[in-house]
């Protein structure tokens, strides 16, 4: 296993790194979290100059930069890739690593190494597991008292979507509910920094955050969290159809890359590009001299 340098981004003039302790004085002060994916160095930078607080590299990178279909397929070492793009962009907000499917299920000791690795090759501050059932916590707890943070995930876990009954909302019957309220006090229990909840009506989420000490970061999950995450190609509209039903759209980026490139393919079809102020000059005696060598 070799470690790789990790090229840290210079610190944003006047913001200060955020960390956990900044994390939980937000939540005491009930002031919003903000939490984006980000999956390479433009998307890093975007998440750094618009100050949010938490970054995320989501395994959701499987379907969102590596195109599959769902997000178990990506691969450890992708995410480390990924990983360490990310990190040359990023300073200021807190950066956390997904860990992918099939990289923690099988043991603590599986946790607690790919976790190194996210934090020693890629430079991430803290990792994100899913789930909080027993073998979770377990691995949670491991991995917390190996002295890396841990971010948790209950509701719908996308790693275990099948299991799930497909990806849909979770917790819509009392006992339901109650039991992801039971995994996220456990993965509180075991260490975990913070916790997202995804896809829970939000009168569910109502409840259970007033049993919850740790902050909650919220996707589909209502407004009564203390932040609220979106998936960076989600939110700006950088891939096709709606999403789920919590996605709120601030941009349309995917239809304005495909009339880029179809603008610069009818220039060229049409003889428009290269113009005159793309191209390279020489001296014309230098041309002559070429015409005659050539000649
Ligand atoms: O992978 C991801 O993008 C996530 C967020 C949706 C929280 O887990």
């Amino acid at each position: 296993m070799s470690s790789q340098p990790t090229i840290q981004a210079p610190p944003d003039a006047g913001r200060l790194p955020v960390t956990l302790p900044i994390l939980a004085d937000k939540k005491r002060h009930r002031e919003p979290i903000v939490m984006v994916t980000a999956y390479d160095y433009p998307s890093g930078r975007a998440a750094e100059a618009a100050g949010v607080d938490i970054v995320l590299v989501g395994d959701s990178a499987a379907t969102t930069v590596l195109g599959h279909s769902s997000t178990t397929p990506v691969s450890l070492e992708d995410m480390l890739m990924l990983t360490r793009a990310v990190r040359r962009a990023v300073s200021t907000p807190l950066l956390i690593g997904d860990l992918p499917f099939g990289s923690y299920q099988a043991s603590d000791q599986q946790a607690i190494e790919t976790a190194v690795r996210m934090v020693k090759e890629a430079g991430c501050d803290a990792v994100k597991l899913e789930g909080g059932n027993r073998a979770a916590v377990s691995r949670a707890r491991a991995i917390v008292e190996a002295g890396i943070p841990v971010m948790g995930h209950v509701g719908l876990t996308p790693q275990s979507a099948t299991a799930l009954g497909g990806w849909k909302a979770q917790g819509r019957t009392a006992s339901a509910a109650a039991r992801i309220g039971s995994e996220a006090l456990a993965l509180q229990g075991a260490g975990c920094f913070s916790i997202v909840f995804e896809a829970i009506p939000s009168e569910v989420t109502q409840e259970l955050m007033q049993h919850v000490e740790v902050p909650v970061i919220g996707i589909g999950a209502g407004p009564s969290t203390d932040g609220q995450v979106l998936v960076f190609h989600d939110l700006l509209g950088i891939r096709e159809g709606l999403g789920p039903r919590f996605v709120k759209r601030y941009a349309s980026l995917l239809d304005e890359m495909i009339a880029g490139v179809a603008a610069f393919a009818d220039d060229v079809r049409q003889r428009r590009y290269p113009g005159p102020e793309h191209v390279y000059k020489i001296a014309s005696e230098e041309i002559s001299d070429l015409r005659a060598r050539l000649s």
